[in-house]
């Protein structure tokens, strides 16, 4: 298995300093920053768009930003988030008419592509695509809200994931995001991810440090 990506959510950010929130959670150890974008139709909810990211760009932000498409439809805006220095993109396949195409949109843009699979929808179109992804992102909470509780039937999902991902002869990451923390990574990495998003439980802390260190070692199985 790869090794651990922690990846916070800037959902759960003080978007009033938000540069300097990612600068000061990627000095803490975290490895990519999660980008949660969502659109009020496909969640109910909004967040925010290409501009933020291009924002943090500019700031000197030069990690892996892992853009999380929850937003329907899809293709018009994945060149915009390309140029606005997105390193990979991942959408639900239930938002994109044509799931191939839009992947290829991705890859054709300098992208990584994901697949981000909710609670009820079944892996199946993996079958058909599994060549076109570089991450398989798995959601351990309903879509549209950070805060929210793990739903520990993604363990089982998460088996299923890894199996599939073990079976190619290429890396692909294993993804999961909510409800995320120190006290579920162990059971998480366990079951199969190497890549966990985190939003109130980073964000929602004061020391950053603090709490990445305890999920590394959490994930790593050292009691912390
Ligand atoms: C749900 C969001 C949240 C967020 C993580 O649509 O995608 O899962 O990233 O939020 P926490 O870590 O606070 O559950
Ligand atoms: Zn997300």
């Amino acid at each position: 298995m790869q090794n651990l990506v922690i990846a916070p959510s800037i959902l759960a950010a003080d978007f009033a300093r938000l540069g300097e929130e990612v600068d000061r959670v990627l000095a803490a150890g975290a490895d990519w920053v999660h980008f949660d974008v969502m659109d009020n139709h496909y969640v109910p909810n909004l967040s925010f768009g290409p501009v933020v990211c291009q924002a943090l760009r500019r700031h000197g932000v030069s990690a892996p930003i892992d853009v999380h498409l929850m937003i329907r439809p899809v293709d018009r805006i994945i060149p915009d988030f390309a140029a606005a220095g997105a390193s990979l993109i991942s959408f639900h396949p239930e938002a994109s008419d044509h799931v191939d195409r839009s992947l290829q949109l991705i890859r054709d843009q300098g992208c990584q592509t994901g697949l981000v699979f909710n609670p009820a929808t079944p892996l199946d179109v993996l079958r058909y695509v599994i060549d076109k992804v570089d991450l398989i992102l798995l959601m351990s909470v309903n879509p549209g809200f950070g805060g929210q509780a793990f739903l520990p039937g993604t363990l089982a999902k998460l088996r299923e994931a890894r199996a599939l991902i073990d079976a190619q002869d290429r890396p692909i990451r294993l993804e999961v995001d909510g409800g995320v923390g120190p006290d579920n990574i162990a059971q998480i990495v366990a079951a199969g991810a190497d890549t966990v998003v985190a939003g109130s439980a980073i964000f929602g802390q004061p020391d950053y440090p603090a709490v990445i260190e305890q999920m590394r070692s959490r994930a790593a199985g050292m009691p912390s």
